[in-house]
């Protein structure tokens, strides 16, 4: 248990999966006061019970990120209970079929799109206020490996993880000057349910192309999304940080 993330208020998206989740865990052992944000808010409230269980300060939330009622919904509510919001973590997400171009719908593109990429302009432009007002706060947003490498069969994820990429840098740039720091980190694959989305043989092929020879865990994915959300990280915006065992090249 350390405590320098005391004091901060901190929504998480997709806080009933399996990164959310760890993140959450990790966060709170900081000190920070945690909301988790998801579309299937049973979950949510499961695992912030979790958290208050041990003694934690957390709260779980629903809502669809990728509607922008649920979105303001959702800040005003976790703001109305928690008085602010310094950190946030865009980690909502789902890879979509997986399918050549030539077979996807309009719908399986425009779904992965919106809630893979419109949802973190969404969520990330409604709690920015709350930060400018502040001058103070910091943003890391989920992305993939895939949206640095391109994934056969996945071009929707892809677009929309190479999107988060280009949306940090940009808003990083931004606020850069207002107390506020916008990260997003790579990673390659991690072993939560979000694989349950996928044919066995294309996580076999995942595998192979894994150089430590295992797939990574929410644990340290999470660890890396605390690093930039802390103190110790403050000279880093703008930036897509790899957690990918060794796997990305640039
Ligand atoms: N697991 C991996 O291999 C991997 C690799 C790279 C990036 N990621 C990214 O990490 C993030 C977390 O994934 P995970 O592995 O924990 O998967 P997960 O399926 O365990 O968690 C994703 C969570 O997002 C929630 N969610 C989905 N759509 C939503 C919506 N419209 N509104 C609100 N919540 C919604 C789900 O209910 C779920 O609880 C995702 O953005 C994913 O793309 C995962």
């Amino acid at each position: 248990m350390t405590s320098e993330l005391e004091g901060r208020v901190a929504l998480i998206t997709g806080g009933a999966g399996g990164i959310g989740q760890a993140i959450g865990r990790r966060f709170v052992a900081a000190g920070a006061t945690v909301a988790l944000a998801d579309i299937d808010v049973d979950g949510a409230a499961a695992a912030a019970k979790a958290l208050t269980d041990g003694g934690a300060a957390a709260a779980g939330f629903g809502g669809d990120v990728s509607r922008v009622a649920d979105v303001e919904a959702l800040v005003a509510s976790v703001v109305d209970r928690f008085g602010r919001i310094d950190v946030l973590v865009n980690n909502a997400g789902f890879m979509g079929r997986t399918a050549p171009l030539w077979e996807l719908s309009d719908q399986d593109w425009q779904r992965v799109l919106d809630v893979d990429l419109t949802s973190v302009f969404l969520v990330s432009r409604a709690v920015i206020p709350h930060m400018r007002r502040a001058q103070r706060g910091s943003i890391v947003s989920i992305a993939s490996i895939a949206g640095k490498e391109g994934t056969p069969q996945l071009i929707p994820y892809s677009v929309a993880k190479a999107g988060i990429i280009a949306f940090t840098k940009a808003l990083g740039k931004e606020v850069i000057l207002e107390g506020i720091r916008v990260n997003c980190v790579a990673p390659a694959v991690v072993e939560t349910r979000l694989l349950e989305q996928l044919p066995s043989e294309a996580v076999q092929a995942m595998l192979s192309k894994a150089p430590m020879g295992r797939f990574g865990t929410a644990d340290e994915v999470a660890a890396v999304v605390h690093f930039l959300v802390s103190d110790a990280a403050s000279f880093i915006t703008a930036q897509c940080i790899d957690a990918s065992g060794g796997r990305a090249t640039y």
